[in-house]
């Protein structure tokens, strides 16, 4: 059956545990899976820039014995060349797999239901499912467990949020998030993550306090205030976010020892200080670096089977 990676609850619990669990097989032996991907081929389809989840993914692809095509916006101008669908379906006939990053993620969706070999979300403004798939795995390497851990979030309420929320509610993860009112996470996502969380024993807050949120946190978590496609809203971000800053006095309020995590690009002084993301809590480059390792267990799941 075709698959498709558009959320992070688009596969199950049990899925999602085989990924971590070949995730960290992938690290461990680094030569895993060689030449499972010999004369498949991966397109990157990117409307916007990347550089952790284009290199993770072309160098994952290249280990697996595979080949790649980038396709950023100059050259395909999805939607505004010809319609999603048409080249959807063209590349499909191309190539074995397709990873796009699009603004809206209807489009991600609409390029999904029109393709004829599995769809990988590599981010949309409303999810980031590799990146949540890659904290987990980071999570539970740190910690030996995710299940009755405690992450909060502080700041926007965005893609990476969203992601994250599913992937803790779906392993028994507590979470806890301090934006300002008016940036919250999406509200039915919102809704589906606590549905999901009770069911596996977690619980979700949110609190307008970032310091009231961190109490009890064993991750503190933050990402940028300003996303990809967001430029114009810089300033008026800016000042809202200001309180929410993942910073040492922050810190305090959260357990000793808690760990930072971040998917990266920062804005040091602004979403989090230097000093803290180059603290020796932070896990902030064992996760940019696990995005090759989780990247890599997707494709085997999705490509190596002969998932067409
Ligand atoms: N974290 C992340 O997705 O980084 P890139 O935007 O560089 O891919
Ligand atoms: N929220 C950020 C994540 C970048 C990886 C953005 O969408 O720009």
């Amino acid at each position: 059956m075709l698959r498709h990676f558009l959320t992070l609850t688009d596969f199950s619990e049990t899925e999602l545990r085989g990924l971590l669990a070949c995730a960290k097989r992938c690290k461990r032996e680094r030569g895993y899976g060689r030449r499972t991907l010999t004369g498949k081929t991966v397109a990157l389809v990117f409307q916007k820039p990347s550089m952790r989840t284009r290199v993770a993914f072309e160098v994952a692809v290249l280990q697996l014995g595979g080949a790649v095509v980038y396709l950023g916006q100059e050259d395909i101008q999805l939607g505004q060349r010809e319609p999603i669908k048409d080249v959807a379906r063209v590349l499909s006939r191309y190539v074995d797999g397709i990873v796009v990053r699009t603004f809206a993620h209807r489009d991600a969706e609409e390029f999904a239901r029109h393709a004829s070999c599995p769809v990988i979300n590599g981010l949309s403004d409303l999810v980031h499912p590799c990146q949540a798939l890659a904290d987990l795995f980071t999570m539970e390497e740190c910690f030996h467990r995710l299940k009755g851990l405690t992450l909060c979030y502080v700041g926007d309420g965005n893609n990476v949020l969203h992601s994250l929320l599913e992937g803790c509610a779906m392993f028994g993860v507590h979470a806890a998030v301090a934006s300002p009112p008016g940036y919250r996470p999406d509200g039915s996502i919102w809704k589906s993550v606590g549905r999901r969380a009770k069911a596996h024993g977690a619980s979700i807050r949110w609190d307008e306090d970032p310091k009231n949120a961190a109490r009890g946190a064993d991750v503190l978590y933050t990402d940028v205030w300003v996303s990809m496609g967001q430029e114009r809203e810089r300033a008026k971000r800016l000042r809202a976010f200001r309180p929410y800053q993942l910073s040492r006095v922050l810190l305090q309020h959260a357990k000793p020892g808690c760990r930072i995590m971040h998917c990266l690009p920062a804005h040091r002084g602004e979403e989090i200080t230097d000093e803290v993301m180059e603290s020796p809590q932070s896990l902030i480059l064992a996760q940019a670096e696990n995005r090759l390792h989780a990247q890599k267990a997707l494709l085997l799941m999705l490509l190596a089977r002969g998932n067409r």
